[in-house]
This record gives C-alpha cells, sequence and structure tokens, in this order.
C-alpha cells in the first residue's frame, strides 16, 4: 500500500484581478511572476526547459546526477526531504536513492499537481513516505505532525530563488533556515553572473517560447478576467541587467493604448514596459554571504566546468534567525 499523506492547509491566492488592477496602477507597472503559471503558461516554461539557450535545467540535471552519491555522504541518509514547489519533482528523482530519506516532504499550491506528483512517487518508491503539502510556501512551510522524525534536508533547485528580490531572497532563506532548524540543510541551485551574451540568449530563445509565455501573461489577462488587451499589441523584451546582476523581463507597448478592467482604466504610451519577472544572479561569494546572513554556512558548492551554474549544500549555523 501506497505510504502517503495529504495535508491542506489552503493557502491563502492574492486574486490574479487584484494583483493586476494593484500592479497597473502604480507609476511602473509591474506584474508579480508567480501569475506566469496557469494552466498554458506552466506547459509552456516545460517547454522553455527545453530549449537550447536555456541552460539552467540541462547542467543543474548534469551536476545532480553526477553528484547525488558526493552528496549523500555529506548529508548522511534518514533525513525528512523538504522541496517547496516541488511541482512534477523530477529533479529529486535524481537524489531519492542516493539520499534514502526517512520521508520526502513535497510543498506546493496547486493541490492537483501535488496529489498527482506525490502518487507517482510513492508508486516509484515503494519505501519512500511521502508527506504532501498543499501549501503558499513563500509564507510558510508546515511539516506535518504525521512526518517520521530526522534531520532536515531542504531541496530548492532550478535558481527559484532568484525571482525573488535580494531582500526577500534573504527572507526566505531565514524562512527555510527556522524550517530545517538546528542541524538542518539545504541543497539550493542557483544560476551564476555571466555574460550578457549568454543570459540574454537564454531568455530570449530562437524558438520564442520565452516570449510567449511572457506574453501569456496578457492572453490570461484578456481570458481569465475579461480584459480588452491584445497581446500583439505588446512585444517580449528580456536583458540582462549587468549592474543589478539580474535578468529583466518585460511586455513592451507596441504604441500608445489604454486597457481596461472593471472599471478602472490603465494608459500605455508607446514604448511604455510592464515589468513582469526579475531573475537574479549570484556569483559564489554573494550568494554564501547571503546565506549566512539568514544562518547558513557553506558546506561544499559545485559550479560546473563552464561556470554556468552552482549548486550549494549549506548547513544550519547555531545563530539562526529568531522565529518572527
Ligand atoms: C522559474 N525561474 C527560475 C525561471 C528563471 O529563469 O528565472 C523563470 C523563467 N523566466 C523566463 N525563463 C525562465
Amino acid at each position: 500500500m501506497e505510504n502517503i499523506t495529504y495535508h491542506d492547509y489552503k493557502p491563502a491566492t492574492l486574486s490574479f484581478r487584484d494583483a493586476v488592477i494593484a500592479g497597473l496602477s502604480g507609476e511602473c507597472k509591474s506584474i508579480p511572476p508567480k501569475f506566469f503559471y496557469d494552466e498554458r503558461g506552466s506547459k509552456l516554461f516545460d517547454r522553455i526547459c527545453e530549449q537550447p539557450e536555456y541552460y539552467p535545467p540541462l547542467v543543474e540535471r548534469k551536476m545532480l546526477s553526477q553528484l547525488a552519491d558526493e552528496i549523500a555522504s555529506l548529508t548522511g541518509t534518514r533525513r525528512v526531504l523538504i522541496e517547496p514547489g516541488a511541482g512534477n519533482a523530477t529533479k529529486v528523482r535524481l537524489l531519492l536513492d542516493a539520499l534514502r530519506p526517512a520521508a520526502f516532504v513535497p510543498m506546493d499550491i496547486s493541490f492537483d499537481y501535488l496529489k498527482s506528483t506525490a502518487r507517482e512517487l510513492a508508486r516509484e518508491y515503494s519505501w519512500l513516505p511521502v508527506r504532501a503539502v498543499c501549501v503558499d510556501f513563500t509564507h510558510s512551510m508546515p511539516i506535518p505532525e504525521q512526518t517520521p522524525e530526522g534531520q532536515r534536508l531542504l531541496f530548492f533547485p532550478g535558481s527559484s530563488l532568484g525571482n525573488f528580490d535580494p531582500d526577500d531572497a534573504g527572507d526566505y532563506l531565514s524562512l527555510v533556515r527556522n524550517t530545517v532548524g538546528d542541524n538542518g540543510m539545504l541543497l539550493i541551485g542557483v544560476d551564476t553572473r555571466k555574460s550578457k551574451s549568454l543570459l540574454d540568449a537564454a531568455y530570449n530563445d530562437a524558438a520564442g517560447i520565452t516570449a510567449e509565455f511572457n506574453l501569456n501573461l496578457l492572453h490570461r489577462m484578456r481570458k481569465e478576467l475579461g480584459m480588452d488587451c491584445n497581446p500583439e499589441n505588446f512585444r517580449h523584451r528580456a536583458f540582462y541587467n549587468s549592474e543589478a546582476g539580474r535578468i529583466e523581463m518585460h511586455l513592451v507597448s507596441r504604441h500608445k493604448q489604454e486597457l481596461r478592467l472593471n472599471g478602472h482604466c490603465f494608459n500605455f504610451e508607446a514604448g511604455e514596459s510592464l515589468h513582469t519577472e526579475n531573475s537574479y544572479k549570484y556569483t559564489p561569494e554573494e550568494f554564501i554571504l547571503m546565506a549566512s546572513r539568514s544562518g547558513f554556512r557553506d558546506v561544499r558548492h559545485w559550479v560546473d566546468r563552464d561556470g554556468l551554474f552552482a549548486i550549494y549544500l549549506l548547513e544550519s549555523t547555531g545563530s539562526g534567525p529568531i522565529d518572527s
């Protein structure tokens, strides 16, 4: 029988409508990147991950499979393995046989997605207790009482931390530190700073999938909110801002236009942009400093030989941040 339990913490989601109205009302228009991921957006993101220019998934997967045994020798086995934003949990499969965790706790905001991932994992790894948690993991990461005992290891791949602004990234690492507790560990994949040409290409793939992913936000506004916006009146723009160390994604208005939603009217000048995503890149020094401020020390980190991507194994230090 499958050893699996489900725990729904009923994440309160800011409605897409509220976020769009708030984001278009400010002087600099922006919408948080989490709204990219409706069904079509999630499929487009999966396709981005197959594009040759978008190196992070390919490089990270290769590193994880090569490093699995070395990582396990540093973490030990029988830990409680937690993965926030687990999605379809493809990367953790590269580690499970080596890490032999006491339990796996996948977390996701979408309960349906979480259920099918948990079921598949429990079927594939019959020895593995799965405790599936539906929660907005950016706010809290509750570990169900029914979870077997064990020191904790949190796995956060994909450079997802890069989509937080640096202050929020530090706060999130503090939350991770509190979640894993004393003797807890964090295994995290983080994209590195590198040449502008490689980064610009990664977010402007030749097949136009990243552009479609970005423009999908407008399709979603039209379909879900009934907003009178035509995606063809905007163009995708992504570039590496090397001073800030981040990719910026924008939707740029091709001409002067008005978008209307529920009695609100939003004016766009020609060339005006709607900022849709930041994706921060960190040197190992920058990242380790940020992690140390959140109560972690670097146990070991690995950068692939081309310097494209980094994986860090961190351990909580005695002086972790205090629960707020
Ligand atoms: C999910 N996240 C880490 C991706 C990134 O690279 O920041 C999202 C993405 N946006 C455009 N391409 C990929």
